[in-house]
């Protein structure tokens, strides 16, 4: 991961805890199956086409799908980075329908949970240090609370946990909310209720969430916005194409990018 080509990153000085990783935003929902992929890819889109220059980052080794929705064929990847064989620098590439630039997870076998923990430390202090030349980068994390997960969502300022209402992906988003507050005291937690029926039960289901984590873990993680269910995400996947270029109108569309407002809030 030290190569020469890394010269400007190791000089830059080590950003204090408080700046670091403050415009990187990982998407996590414990459950798989709820549109985290989804939601990141287009999230990522909507804040290119406000003009931020944005990351699409995929650090996501088991399940790597980030490549898969958009159709892209990656000559480099996370994995290959992990591997020490080359930096992400070099394993970047730019998404030019969307005007974005992605880091393709790998496709395969493997998991973060293979690679020992001061790789995982370097690879989060890299992605800090990338995450300068960019206004915001979205990291679309494996599913599970597993440590490795964890560990790299560590890098994020924010962290959007993403859910449906099905109880068992509802289940999962408390127990990564759980952990990450446990871990992390005061975290910037999330939540987005995806593929929700209406707008009103979708905060019924943020509701149901809310109450959890205030009688247990006392913690209060404010909703950022809920997505609703929609044929056209579906549709749009099936093409490997992006919603917001396929079906820049769909409602799941809009309400991403009310989302990626309200990020630009924060
Ligand atoms: N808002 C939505 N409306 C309808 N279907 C959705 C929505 N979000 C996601 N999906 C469906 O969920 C599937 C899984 O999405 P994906 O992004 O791969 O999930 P994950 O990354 O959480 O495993 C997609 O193929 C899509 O059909
Ligand atoms: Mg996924």
């Amino acid at each position: 991961m030290t190569s020469s080509s890394d010269a400007v990153p190791t000089l830059a000085p080590r950003p204090s805890e408080r700046q670091k990783g403050r415009n990187i935003i990982a998407i996590a929902s414990g459950k798989g199956g709820v549109g985290k992929t989804w939601f990141a890819i287009t999230t990522t889109h909507a804040l290119a086409r406000k003009g931020q220059r944005a990351l699409l980052f995929d650090g996501d080794l088991g399940l790597a799908n980030v490549d898969i929705q958009l159709g892209l064929m990656p000559r480099a990847d996370l994995g290959s980075v992990v591997a020490g064989k080359m930096t992400l620098n070099q394993a970047i590439m730019r998404y030019e329908p969307g005007g974005f630039d992605v880091l393709a997870g790998r496709s395969g076998s493997g998991s973060l949970a293979n690679i020992p923990p001061s790789r995982l430390q370097i690879l989060a202090d890299d992605l800090a240090l990338m995450a300068q030349k960019y206004d915001r980068v979205i990291l679309d994390l494996g599913a599970g609370v597993e440590k490795s997960v964890r560990h790299l969502a560590r890098a994020a300022g924010t962290i959007i946990v993403v859910t449906s209402d099905e109880p068992t992906s509802l289940t999962d988003a408390y127990a990564f909310i759980k952990v990450t507050a446990m871990e992390r005291a005061g975290v910037d937690v999330r939540v987005v209720i995806n593929a929700a029926n209406s707008t009103r039960e979708g905060e019924r289901t943020y509701q149901t969430l809310q109450k959890a984590c205030q009688g247990f873990l006392k913690i209060n993680p404010p909703l950022l916005g809920i997505v609703r269910r929609d044929m056209r995400v579906r549709e749009a996947i099936r093409n490997q194409t992006p919603i917001l270029t396929r079906h820049p109108n769909a409602e799941a569309a809009a309400d991403v990018e009310a989302i990626a407002d309200r990020l630009l809030k924060l």
